[in-house]
């Protein structure tokens, strides 16, 4: 977990309690004094707290009258989702598998033209033992929490595709993790540079999935993905290629 700088020791816990109090979902009505005793700390602290998160743009203030209602921001939501992932990955046995479901969608065509470019395919032949359809298949994924097991996945690592240049320009590298598209086998790629709101996965398998399950756009989809697991991904660091 990053050190946060500036927003003062404990608060972490303070996002803990605001999340109890049903702050993720919208602005809930709190007295510093109330804080404080949630946090056991002074009314003073409890109010330079909420100050300092707001200022970090963890949460923000609304005045009602007298009263104050707070509500954590988006990435005041994200940094407790680091905590929970965190303690997650210590505290449990991580899965071996994923299920998730989506919306298929088109996009602009790109995926065709990485798919084609052969310093990728060799590497997917090998690494996945199967040619891509040229392609990638788009599947939004609709809820909050198949977003944040998109993210876990992501952060347990998977099959290292490396980049590449051809000269002209350079191609990043990709993350890969099979995946069980309905009955089809194929596999989840992850541009390692993309910024990533994990909202988008990205699907190749050795033929047309939209052929294979008959899907159009707006169609769901399940894809069960299989972890690669922390091995697997020290495997790949150590041995790139
Ligand atoms: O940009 P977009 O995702 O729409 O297209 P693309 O990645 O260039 O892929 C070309 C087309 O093949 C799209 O309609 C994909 O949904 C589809 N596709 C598929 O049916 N099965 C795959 N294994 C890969 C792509």
């Amino acid at each position: 977990m990053p050190a946060r700088g500036g927003v003062g020791r404990g608060y972490l816990q303070t996002l803990v309690e605001l999340l109890l109090m049903g702050a993720k979902d919208g602005p809930v009505p709190i007295t510093t004094s109330e804080l404080a005793r949630r946090i056991g700390r002074s009314q003073q602290a409890a109010s330079r707290q909420l100050e300092l998160l707001e200022g970090a743009g963890l949460v923000e203030r609304y005045r009602r009258g007298r009263s104050t209602e707070v509500k954590l921001t988006p990435q005041g939501v994200n940094e407790l989702v680091g905590l929970y992932l965190v303690l997650r990955s210590v505290l449990e046995e991580p899965p071996e598998s994923y299920l998730f479901t989506g919306t298929v969608f088109s996009g602009i065509g790109e995926g065709r033209y990485y798919m084609s470019l052969e310093g990728y395919r060799s590497q997917f032949a090998r690494k996945l033992g199967f040619e891509p359809y040229p392609g990638t298949l788009n599947v939004r994924l609709d809820s909050p929490s198949q977003r944040m097991q998109f993210r876990e996945l992501i952060a347990r690592g998977g099959i290292r595709v490396s980049g590449f240049s051809d000269g002209v320009r350079t191609y990043g590298a990709v993350t890969c993790y099979r995946a069980l598209i309905e009955d089809v086998a194929g596999a989840v790629v992850v541009a390692e540079r993309t910024h990533y709101d994990y909202t988008v996965m990205e699907l190749i398998a050795p033929v047309s999935l939209r052929e294979a399950l008959g899907l159009r756009d707006g169609d769901r989809v399940s894809v069960r993905v299989f972890s690669e697991g922390q091995q697997r991904a020290e495997e790949s660091r150590r041995h790139p290629n």
